[in-house]
This record gives C-alpha cells, structure tokens and sequence, in this order.
C-alpha cells in the first residue's frame, strides 16, 4: 500500500506550537514514528508539509497516479478551502481526514470541516494515534 501524507499549514513548528494542545512531538518525530508503524504495516509513505494551499493541491495531483490512498492533515485549510476540498474530490482516492486535536470541542470555527464530506472518514483528537489509525485504515 503507497500512502501519501500531508500535514497542511503550521504544523512545521509541531513540538513548540500550543503544545498543551497539539503535544510535544516534534513534526521529524511524528514522521519517524508514521514511518516505523507504516513498515510494520507493510506500506511505504511519501511525506510533505507545507504551509501553502496551492502546494497542498499540487503535492496531491503530483502524487495521484503513485498514492493508493492519502492521510490528510489540513490544518485550519479543514474550515473553509474549498480548493482543498475539490483537489480531495478530483483526484479520486481515499482520503482519510485527520486532526491532532478533537476539533468539534473547540472554538466555533474549527468545528465544520469543509473537506471531510468528500473523505472516506475523519479521525480527531488521538495526537499521533489520529494518524496512526488513519494509516492502519488505509492499509487494513
Ligand atoms: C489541526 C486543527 C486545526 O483546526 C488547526 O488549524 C491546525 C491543526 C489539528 O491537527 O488538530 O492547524 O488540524
């Protein structure tokens, strides 16, 4: 299984971001732990951060023909790209949404996500685990 992973805007500075809500693992740590569970799984993973929408949709049309299925962190990109969203709808693949934090608890803002209805499913608020199980989803 090729698994295509991206982590959308700010999540470079994971580790020293509000960590009381996004935790302390740093982006490099997350990425490590992904990849070691990922080989366990018997799936190989291409991983980007970018903090630009255009470089998120370009990344995802680069990578459609190679990815099998894409674990998707967009950032505060979730509340309102509808570029994202119809880049997720246009290239066909299943799509897992995922959130570090459990974002239907927090601010009003955060708690529509404009992507997930064109996703296979959403996974908030496990930290890495959101992730993680993303993962074993698409793998499984
Ligand atoms: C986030 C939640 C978003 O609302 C926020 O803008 C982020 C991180 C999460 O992983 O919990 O950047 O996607």
């Amino acid at each position: 299984m090729r698994i295509l992973v991206l982590h959308g805007p700010n999540l470079n500075l994971l580790g020293e971001r509000e960590p009381e809500v996004y935790g302390t693992m740093t982006l490099a740590a997350l990425n490590a732990h992904l990849r070691r569970h990922a080989r366990k799984r018997g799936a190989s993973l291409r991983i980007f951060q970018d903090n630009c929408e255009g470089t998120l949709i370009d990344l995802l049309h680069r990578h459609r023909r190679w990815a099998q299925g894409v674990v998707l962190n967009p950032g505060a990109y979730t509340h309102y790209s509808y570029a994202l969203r119809d880049a997720v709808a246009a290239v066909g693949l299943p799509v897992i949404e995922v959130h570090l934090s459990d974002i239907s608890r927090r601010e009003p803002f955060r708690r529509r996500s404009v992507i997930a209805p064109v996703c296979l499913a959403a996974i908030r608020g496990k930290g890495a685990g959101s992730y993680l199980e993303a993962i074993d989803r698409l793998a499984g």
